[in-house]
């Protein structure tokens, strides 16, 4: 059994982290729940047993032989604490984006490449990548292994808990204040807009080459889990959906590949943890009521282009607070320990 720290307990994913740890029935000794002095002392269930949220500060770690450290507070907090899990013998797994690129640390989706796991000996660090990147990696890893893919093109749908417990609590209280009749007068403070009735083409931060942060991290975090080099565009869009992003993906294949619908259902559907959701005469595709709260990638609404016989469109959804981020860190951990 292992000891294990989770850094971020108080946040929407930490909270997850402990629901999945339970229900995979992972082998926990013990458990140590870190956050900001203002969460300290509050109380954190876990397979029946209950913990006091402890202050994060950097002696923490010492003589509490951690065995796993999950980091999810955000990446200035990962960079200034993870090493201090690792010197006191820790393997961390971050949720953050702040060590996903270093050449150094794998960058992993353990159903698309679990071997990079062994690499964690390096540094101590195993980043997790982010949400809208998992998802889209676990839809196109079957695919580009049969078929071999060019290009990818992706526009997303991202839920405000994105955004952690503010952005939800945000669309709360401005669909409340819109049956108030007082949507006008409502706090701006998570988004940049107002997110209830409306849709926002930004996610994080403009970079140089007019994409954002969240965009080019779903361009360099595809290759460098995929091992490949093929071209993404991505338009990431803030949606007023609570939980779960949707995806609408085109995937270019080399010249002269033909994939046709069936089989690109097929490997997708043989996939693990993919599940294919597929026709519109019953009105079944994927859609984040049916995503939430499960820990599937699911696919539908493939189709070949009307023009080009080597392009494919889908249309994918997955419960990001889960499958892109604290279920994907605990598979992590289960392939780290066996
Ligand atoms: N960057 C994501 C979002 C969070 O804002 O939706 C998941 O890592």
């Amino acid at each position: 059994k292992y000891n294990i720290a989770v850094v971020g307990a108080s946040g929407a994913v930490g909270e997850e982290l402990f629901r999945v740890l339970e229900e995979v029935k992972f082998p926990i000794n013990d458990l140590l729940p870190l956050a900001s002095a203002n969460s300290a002392g509050i109380e954190v269930e876990c397979q029946g047993n209950t913990y006091k949220i402890e202050e994060l500060t950097e002696s923490v770690f010492e003589g509490r032989d951690i065995d796993i450290a999950f980091f999810s507070a955000g990446g200035s907090i990962s960079a200034h604490y993870a090493k201090y899990a690792v010197e006191a013998g820790a393997v961390v797994i971050d949720n953050t984006s702040h060590f996903r690129m270093d050449p150094d640390v794998p960058l992993v989706v353990p159903e698309v490449n679990p071997e990079d796991i062994e690499l964690w000996e390096d540094t101590g660090i195993i980043a997790n990548p982010n949400c809208s990147t998992i998802q889209m990696v676990q839809l196109l890893k079957p695919l580009h292994d049969l078929y071999g893919i060019k290009r990818v093109d992706v526009s997303t749908y991202q839920a405000v808990s994105g955004a952690g417990k503010a952005g939800m609590e945000e669309l709360v209280r401005q669909m409340q204040d819109f049956f108030a009749f007082k949507l006008d007068e409502s706090e701006v403070k998570a988004f940049a807009h107002k997110i209830a009735l409306n849709v926002i083409p930004q996610i994080d931060t403009p970079q140089p080459n007019g994409y954002t942060k969240e965009e080019m991290k779903m361009v360099n975090e595809t290759n460098k889990i995929m091992h490949t080099d093929f071209a993404v565009s991505a338009t990431c869009v803030r949606v007023p959906v609570l939980r779960s992003h949707s995806e609408s993906i085109t995937v270019t294949f080399k010249e002269g590949v033909d994939v046709s619908v069936a089989e690109a259902r097929e490997a997708l559907d043989n996939f693990e943890n993919v599940k294919v959701v597929d026709d519109l005469e019953t009105h079944q595709y994927p859609m984040p009521i049916i995503s939430t709260d499960t820990d599937y990638t699911y696919v539908g609404r493939i189709r070949k282009d009307i023009f080009a016989e080597n392009i494919l469109h889908m249309w994918g959804v997955a419960d990001q607070v889960r499958v892109g981020a604290a279920t994907n860190a605990v598979r992590i951990a289960q392939k780290w320990i066996k």
